[in-house]
C-alpha cells in the first residue's frame, strides 16, 4: 500500500524550503553575530531571536514532509550572505531576504492547488501568513531607520534603535488583527 501523500514534485519543493529555512537562519545568526561585534547588542539580540524563529520554520517544513509520509532530505546549506556595511543596510537585506523567502512559499501554494493537494495547501497558509508578518516587520524596520535619517542617523538614534530592538516583540501586528480602538 502506498503510504506517501505527497507528489514527487511537492516533495522536492517542501525539501527546498526545508534548505531555505535553515539557510534563512543561517543568514540571521551571522547578522546578529555582526551586529554585535559592532557594538550593538539590542539588535544582536533581535537578530538572534529571528534565527531561532527561522530554525523552527525548518522544523515545521521537515514534520511535515516525514507526516505526510514522503522522504525528508537535509541537505548542506549555502553560507550566509556578506556582512552588511552598516545598520541601515542590514535592515535593507533583512526585508530583501523576507522578500526572497515568501517566493518560494507562493510557488508551492500555486503547485499544491494545481495539484489539489488540500493538505498542503492548507499548511502552507501558516507560512504565508507568517510571510506577511515577517515582511510587515522588516517594513517597520526601515520606516525606523528612515526616521532617524537614514545613512546620516546620529550615534544617539542609533543608541536609543539598539535598546528599543533589544525589546521589541518577534511578531508584528498583521492588519486581520487591526481594530478601530486598537489601530
Ligand atoms: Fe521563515
Ligand atoms: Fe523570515
Amino acid at each position: 500500500m502506498k503510504t506517501n501523500r505527497l507528489s514527487e514534485t511537492l516533495t522536492q519543493a517542501l525539501n527546498d524550503q526545508l534548505t531555505k529555512e535553515a539557510h534563512a537562519s543561517q543568514i540571521y545568526l551571522s547578522y546578529a553575530a555582526w551586529a554585535d561585534n559592532e557594538g550593538y547588542g539590542g539588535i544582536a539580540n533581535f537578530l538572534f531571536r529571528h534565527a531561532a524563529e527561522e530554525r523552527n520554520h525548518m522544523m515545521k517544513v521537515l514534520e511535515y514532509i516525514l507526516k505526510r509520509g514522503a522522504k525528508a532530505r537535509v541537505m548542506a546549506i549555502p553560507p550566509p550572505a556578506a556582512d552588511p556595511s552598516g545598520i541601515p543596510q542590514l535592515f535593507e537585506k533583512v526585508l530583501e531576504h523576507e522578500v526572497d523567502n515568501t517566493s518560494p512559499v507562493y510557488r508551492i501554494v500555486k503547485m499544491a492547488h494545481t495539484e489539489e493537494d488540500w493538505a498542503t495547501f492548507n499548511f502552507m497558509q501558516w507560512f504565508v501568513n507568517e510571510q506577511i508578518e515577517e515582511e510587515t516587520l522588516a517594513l517597520e524596520l526601515l520606516d525606523k531607520i528612515k526616521i532617524m535619517g537614514g545613512e546620516n542617523a546620529t550615534p544617539v538614534a542609533l543608541y536609543e534603535l539598539n535598546k528599543d530592538l533589544g525589546n521589541m516583540p518577534d511578531d508584528a501586528t498583521l492588519a486581520q488583527d487591526v481594530t478601530t480602538d486598537n489601530p
